[in-house]
């Protein structure tokens, strides 16, 4: 069964669109597309030939070979012009930015990009806000037990974003919905425990600051 958190993923592609699915390893995230309606077709792309016979297997078994093509290649660099959804999910920010930024001229063929760093998402937002794109959608997903934060983008014109809005999200921050919510109680939680063994009063202070801003968000 797919992971709750492709499957959010999966929840935040477009009905309709051509979706590449960057670093797919298993290809779990193209066949959840195809097999649900959401997309009639699906690039599935890798860097490693192991991830991609894997794919391949999947996308085999689950009967999609018609509508899922695989590519070897880094980042989204051999995917169609026709593709208008991306998704990079399950890694790091600093792999996600070099993807991002080894063909940044073309990012703006995406109606929608999907992100899911899986550290470091206030540098992805951080990220977003200096080359002035925009935040469409965010998404909090606890998944056996470890918080994800799902951050859809355009290449469309925005200003840039506050310090607290790269931190906690803008369009969490502004929805402040029950997930979001939960999500804060869970980082509020895990402080308060970390803050209770520290013994460096500075480090304690900053982490007993955040709690209270945390707290703050919340309740305001
Ligand atoms: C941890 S898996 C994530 C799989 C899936 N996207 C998910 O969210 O569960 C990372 C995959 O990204 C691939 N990968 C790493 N760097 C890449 C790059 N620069 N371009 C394309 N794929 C890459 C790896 O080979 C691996 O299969």
């Amino acid at each position: 069964m797919i992971s709750k958190r492709l499957r959010t993923l999966s929840t935040l592609v477009p009905q309709g669109a051509i979706a590449c699915d960057i670093g797919t390893d298993h290809a779990y995230l193209p066949c959840e597309l195809i097999k649900r309606g959401i997309s009639q077709k699906v690039y599935a792309c890798d860097i490693a030939k192991g991830p991609l016979q894997q794919a391949e297997k999947t996308i085999s078994e689950a009967g999609c070979s018609a509508q899922i093509e695989t590519i070897l290649c880094p980042g989204f660099s051999k995917v169609p012009t026709d593709a208008n959804c991306m998704i990079i999910a399950g890694m790091g920010w600093k792999t996600i930015e070099m993807i991002l930024e080894n063909d940044y001229d073309r990012l703006s063929q995406f109606n929608r990009i999907l992100l899911q760093s899986n550290r470091d998402v206030n540098q992805l937002r951080a990220w977003v806000s200096e080359h002035h794109m925009t935040i469409v959608e965010e998404k909090v997903v606890e998944d056996m037990g470890k918080d994800y934060e799902i951050v859809c983008i355009t290449t469309d014109v925005h200003e840039g974003y506050t310090p607290e809005e790269i931190k906690y999200g803008p369009v969490l921050l502004k929805r402040k919905d029950q997930e979001f919510l939960e999500f804060l109680d869970r980082k509020i939680k895990k402080n308060e425990l970390i803050a209770s063994k520290v013994t460096d009063e500075h480090k304690k202070n900053q982490i007993l600051s955040e709690i209270d801003e945390m707290k703050q968000i919340r309740q305001r």
